[in-house]
């Protein structure tokens, strides 16, 4: 498959994903049925995955939306918020939902965040881990599948905003 000139093989097919969904579901279920979390999915890349998670929770549970824009090039990864929360997070059980964590400065940034404006409990959901992420003291509680470093589209997930439309996730092939 091409996208803006590169590469892409099939990676992870729709079926995989959507059983994947469903178990994190099940055990997102388990781990909060005294509590009523709040899902927080982080826009744009986590969409498809945030409606599809959600759908299968059995859990009463709250859902906003916040999104944000690194600034590409800067070091030390500055965030700039473009859709903030709109309710408060104050005593809530918080989850955030995530496409993709790369470097985990978006999620390492949204917990400090989250953390000071009073949040019971901050944890989060991530599809897809990339390894080099392992290196950040950010844990998610939830993984749907842990993945290599290159760079992949669809299920959500773009490439210069295209592919999120892809009901499969397809990986660059280098140097395809
Ligand atoms: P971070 O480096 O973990 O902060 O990731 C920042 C954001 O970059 C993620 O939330 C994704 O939206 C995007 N991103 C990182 N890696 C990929 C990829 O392989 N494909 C598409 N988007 C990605
Ligand atoms: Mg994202």
């Amino acid at each position: 498959m091409k996208l803006n000139g590169l590469t892409f093989k099939k990676y992870l097919t729709a079926s995989h994903l959507k059983n994947r969904v469903k178990k994190l579901a099940e055990k997102i279920d388990l781990d909060y049925q005294k509590k009523t979390p709040l899902l927080l999915p982080v826009l744009n890349g986590s969409f498809i995955f945030a409606a599809d998670l959600i759908k299968q929770l059995k859990v009463p549970c709250k859902v906003s939306f916040v999104k944000h824009a690194s600034y590409e090039g800067t070091a030390g990864g500055q965030l700039k918020t473009i859709i903030g929360l709109n309710e408060s997070v104050f005593g809530q059980d918080v989850l955030i939902v995530e496409d993709i964590m790369d470097t985990g400065e978006t999620l390492k940034r949204v917990s400090e965040e989250l953390k000071n404006l009073g949040a019971k409990s901050v944890e989060f959901v991530v599809l897809l881990q990339k390894e080099k992420s392992k290196k950040n003291p950010i844990k998610p509680k939830y993984i749907g599948f842990e993945i290599t470093n290159e760079f992949v589209v669809g299920y959500g997930l773009d490439h210069n905003g295209l592919g999120r439309n892809f009901p499969d996730v397809y990986q660059v092939v280098p140097n395809g």
